[in-house]
């Protein structure tokens, strides 16, 4: 589904990414974990056309795409969440969907301002009532979404990248503030998203979570890949365990 090769990003003589290659096959969970700043919000960023790479190459499904616009690459079905919350204020759970939908698919951040408060068309409804289901939100649906528990809020931004039936979800940190009861929750949310079809990488330093999850893990520190191979691989790594697993990080 998609071959990094050989990429780096380089900011003003900080190498966030070196050299880093990694293939990732249709239909599988792929974490990326290391310490932060290793460079793994830099790759999503990379890889969705937010920053373009300094070298190195992308291929998504047989296609170049370094370099292309963030709307370029979402109309390709690549879709991410981010590293902190951004849900609408004063939406609810389904207006969010709908509208971030429109928003996502569009790639302009100012449309939203100009659809009608209720919602988008019978096709973005109905798709809507899919996706809040698959996340059990359907209780949900007319809440404010911000007023939710913050877990809450995390999987209402998960359930609004799926609204374009993606094919590639790029997930930074879902788990980020969640208690055990959301995490566990959000598990099953990232499994199910792959058995509809959607390739995930997932960005996480829940262990337990990348573990449970992972059909691969690659290892990041200090921009380098350090590792990469099956969750038991992995863990089992000399250089990631000193590097990563041993330390207070994980
Ligand atoms: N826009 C930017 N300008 C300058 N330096 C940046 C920029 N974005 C990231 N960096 C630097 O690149 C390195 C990698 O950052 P990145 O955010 O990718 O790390 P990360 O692995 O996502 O960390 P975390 O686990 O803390 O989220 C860091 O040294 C960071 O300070
Ligand atoms: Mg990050």
């Amino acid at each position: 589904m998609l071959e990094v090769q050989a990429v780096s990003k380089a900011f003003r003589g900080i190498h966030a990414i070196e050299d880093v290659s990694f293939r990732i096959e249709p239909n599988s969970i792929t974490s990326l974990i290391g310490p932060n700043g290793a460079g793994k919000t830099t790759m999503i960023n990379v890889i969705t056309g937010v920053l373009a790479p300094t070298r190195g190459a992308l291929l998504f499904a047989g296609q170049p795409i370094a370099g292309r616009r963030p709307h370029q690459v979402a109309s390709l079905g690549i879709r991410r969440t981010f590293q902190t919350v951004r849900l609408f204020d004063k939406l609810t759970v389904r207006e969010n969907l709908t509208v971030g939908g429109y928003r996502q698919l569009s790639g302009r951040r100012w449309l939203h301002r100009f659809l009608p408060m209720n919602l988008g068309d019978a096709a973005g409804r109905r798709r809507a009532d899919e996706v809040l289901a698959m996340f059990d939100l359907t209780a949900l649906a007319d809440e404010i979404a911000t007023d939710l528990p913050y877990g809450t809020q995390r999987r209402v931004e998960l359930a609004r990248a799926l609204m374009g039936r993606p094919r590639f979800a790029l997930l930074d940190e879902p788990a980020a503030g969640m208690n055990e009861k959301e995490t566990a929750q959000l598990v099953r949310d990232v499994r199910r998203i792959r058995d509809e079809g959607v390739t995930v990488l997932l960005v996480e330093h829940d262990m337990s979570m990348v573990m449970s999850v992972s059909d691969k893990v690659v290892v990041l520190n200090f921009g380098r890949k350090i590792a990469e191979g099956t969750p038991g691989e992995v863990q089992r790594n000399p250089d990631v365990i000193a590097s990563y697993l041993g330390s207070d990080d994980a």
